[in-house]
């Protein structure tokens, strides 16, 4: 599906309306240059998943992690500017196949390995500086789950 989105808030009000969907495990691969809004968006899902603390770009961590709603946990990776994932790579292993883990991606390229085929892509364009064009895509049961009901 391709959802526009017109301003920074209404980024944001999407992500929670996405995090709010989401119950268990869940891969989401946010595809777009920089400054696209992966952030921005990821700060919306956590929004939605009930996560109070404040979301930052775990540019130079890699990875972040939250406790959300229902005994879940957010885990935030941005693995931009990395040749190779090394033992992050294993460490998102491990994440991916926790049933209680959502797990949002910008920059995966590197870790496309241990990216399963059943996760939500969403790839941002910038039309113009303040609108964003997502193209969102399934890739089995549980990712075509939330992308229907978005
Ligand atoms: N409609 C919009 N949605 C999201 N961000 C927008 C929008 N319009 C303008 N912006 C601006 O675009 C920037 C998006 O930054 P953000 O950090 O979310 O991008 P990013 O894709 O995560 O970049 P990076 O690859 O550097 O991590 C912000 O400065 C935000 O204010
Ligand atoms: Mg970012």
């Amino acid at each position: 599906m391709i959802k526009e989105v017109k301003s920074e808030a209404a980024m944001k009000t999407f992500g929670a309306q996405i995090g709010a969907l989401l119950k268990s495990r869940v891969v989401i691969e946010l595809v777009g240059d920089v400054g696209a809004g992966k952030t921005t968006l990821t700060k919306g899902i956590a929004t939605g998943l009930g996560v109070d603390e404040d979301v930052q770009s775990p540019s130079f961590t890699i990875s972040r992690v939250y406790s959300a709603h229902d005994g879940l946990t957010l885990a935030h990776y941005d693995f931009y500017r990395l040749q190779d994932a090394g033992i992050m790579a294993d460490e998102l292993n491990e994440a991916v196949h926790d049933l209680f883990t959502v797990i949002i991606i910008e920059w995966g390229s590197v870790v496309s390995g241990v990216l399963p085929t059943d996760r939500l892509t969403i790839q941002i364009e910038s039309p113009t500086e303040s609108s964003r064009r997502l193209t969102i895509n399934s890739g089995g049961p549980i990712s075509a789950a939330i992308e229907g009901k978005l």
